[in-house]
């Protein structure tokens, strides 16, 4: 039987109430095998992802390449999950119209890589998508507390950008109470991400900290049983 627990006033069933407050999970399809991409969308939809998480990378912002707007549009077709992507790229906003071109749902562009920030995300909003902004490890949490009424979430780094598989840097899950806070503060509604190790060990630290999606790559792709690790990480 669903156990009752009180809510609002009145009480509701444990089950419901874990629904409404599960982590949203972003497979980052940066650790998806490159081969046999559409096959590796089509297993995280039927797994149950939230978003799909797309690593763009100039190996200039971050000393990596990975990939750009033509292999998103061309895995597009394969799923309706919401296109959630990252750039990692010096001077983002010369590209927006790419990825809007290419079907993209939330684009999150880092705050150390673009001059000018608030148009930047007038831009994307404009086009009818979410705009997001992301901070690395080094950067501090009140860095988008300007930005907060126009953004869709925070992407909190919580490894260095560039490579999948590092550990996670639990000093920057301090970030995430803190845009929380102020956010909560100021009535508004934003999201906040992590990405970067998080695996169903870490999750649960996030998932305390406030985190409302996470981000991953290795800890998805690489699991044997990829509907079973989304789904641990939504219950973390
Ligand atoms: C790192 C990327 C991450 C990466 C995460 O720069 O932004 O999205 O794919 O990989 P894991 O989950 O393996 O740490
Ligand atoms: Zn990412």
């Amino acid at each position: 039987m669903d156990m009752r627990v009180p809510f609002s006033g009145g009480t509701v069933g444990r089950r419901f109430l874990r629904r409404l407050f599960v982590m949203k999970v972003s497979p980052s399809v940066l650790a998806c095998d490159f081969a046999h991409m559409a096959d590796e969308i089509q297993k995280v939809t039927q797994g149950g992802a939230d978003y799909i998480h797309l690593d763009v990378m100039d190996g200039n912002f971050v000393p990596n390449i990975s990939f750009g707007p033509a292999v998103i549009k061309a895995i597009r077709p394969y799923t309706d999950v919401p296109f959630d992507v990252h750039l990692m790229v010096e001077r983002p906003s010369r590209y927006f119209q790419d990825y809007l071109d290419a079907g993209a749902d939330n684009i999150t562009f880092h705050l150390e890589a673009e001059p000018y920030i608030a148009p930047a995300l007038d831009q994307i909003r404009k086009a009818g998508c979410s705009a997001s902004l992301s901070i690395k490890p080094g950067t501090e949490a009140e860095a988008v507390f300007p930005y907060l009424d126009k953004l869709y979430m925070v992407l909190v780094m919580t490894v260095e950008p560039g490579f999948g598989g590092q550990k996670l840097i639990p000093e920057c899950l301090e970030k995430v109470k803190k845009i929380k806070a102020e956010a909560k503060r100021r009535g508004l509604k934003v999201l906040v991400e992590v990405d970067g190790g998080i695996n169903s060990e870490t999750a649960h630290e996030a998932a305390a900290a406030g985190v409302d999606v996470c981000v991953a790559g290795t800890g998805v792709f690489r699991a044997p049983d990829v509907a079973a690790a989304i789904k641990e990480l939504q219950n973390a």
